[in-house]
């Protein structure tokens, strides 16, 4: 049996969907189980049953600092060796994201993949094509970022999950491989042309004094992984781009481009009637600063 962890996850759910739309017998891991998922906690160590799995897929479970982060996959491959998994496919970072604020935890995990003793493959995905629309902040009746003209190699998040589930229904083929998957570059200028609205390149120091002074809810870790993003895409580290994706798929990659646009589609103000610091809050409502409607 194939087992997805973060399986209510983006990619974990589009993963065994594309598994079992595959005809593969797969379940899902969770924190929280429902119909044909077991509970596993990475940070709940007795939850860590892996008996009759074959094939893990170990997704990446970032959102926390790299000791906590690389703490939870050993514990997962502890687990894997002690129950007999038969094979691991860890889904890492792109090999162009080794400056990434987030970068260490995905390596370290890798060395842990590696001497575990099990049958491995390592799928260094890109960013995301959602990820990067995602990250443009509208303002007035465009969108800034700091991205520049730097272009990212972005991947539609579908299509790694695709390629993902090709590998963990025939693993033995793709053993001791890395593979590289990202995409072809897209620039925010591209996503704004497409919007219909400008793009503005803000500086560094102005993202970063946003995410600290004005993004209410992020943790000590994600001001620093975001700037490294914004300032990786915006020094062309990340623009590069490999066959491995497309000759896994077999087809061509879907275009990321579609995926940052109706990203970026999504968080749009529905009427620009809300002031800058009220969107970023959450707020939808900008009574107490009396804005006009359509200002921003
Ligand atoms: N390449 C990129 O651009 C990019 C962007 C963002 C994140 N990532 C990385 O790729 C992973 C998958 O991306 P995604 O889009 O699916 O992210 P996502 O939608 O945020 O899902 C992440 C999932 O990780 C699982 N998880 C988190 N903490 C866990 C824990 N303690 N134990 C077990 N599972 C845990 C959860 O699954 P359950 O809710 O089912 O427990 C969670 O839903 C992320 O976790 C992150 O490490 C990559």
């Amino acid at each position: 049996m194939i087992l997805v962890t973060g399986a209510n996850g983006n990619l974990g759910a589009a993963m065994l969907a594309a598994l079992r739309a595959g005809g593969a017998t797969a379940a899902g891991g969770s924190r929280t189980p429902g119909e044909g998922t077991r509970h596993l906690d990475f940070d709940d160590h007795a939850s860590l049953d892996l008996t009759g799995v074959s094939t893990l897929v170990l997704i990446s479970a970032g959102y926390a600092e790299d000791d906590q982060v690389v703490g939870r996959h050993k514990a997962v491959l502890d687990a894997a060796v002690r129950d007999g998994v038969r094979h691991v496919v860890y889904t890492s970072l792109t090999t162009a994201g080794d400056h990434l604020g987030f970068a260490l935890a995905h390596r370290a995990t890798e060395r842990l993949v590696r001497v575990s003793g099990l049958p491995w493959t390592i799928l260094r995905n890109g960013l995301y094509a959602e990820l990067f629309g995602g990250l443009l902040m509208w303002a007035g009746n465009g969108v800034e970022s700091a991205f520049g003209d730097g272009a990212l190699a972005a991947v539609a998040r579908e299509d790694l999950a695709d390629a993902a589930a090709i590998i963990a229904a025939n693993p033995t083929r793709h053993s001791g491989r890395v593979y590289d998957l990202v995409g072809t570059p897209i620039t925010a200028e591209q996503v704004a042309d497409e919007l219909g609205v400008s793009h503005r390149t803000i500086g560094l120091d102005e993202y970063r004094r946003r995410l600290l002074d004005e993004t209410p809810g992020l943790l000590p870790f994600q001001p620093p992984m975001l700037a490294s993003i914004a300032t990786g895409i915006r020094h062309r580290f990340l623009d590069g781009t490999t066959p491995d994706l497309a000759d896994l798929l077999g087809r061509p990659a879907r275009d990321p481009l579609a995926s940052a646009v109706a990203a970026a589609s999504a968080t749009r103000p529905e009427t620009g009637l809300y002031c800058r610091a009220c969107f970023r809050s959450g707020s939808r409502s900008c009574d107490d600063h009396g804005s006009r409607p359509g200002e921003i």
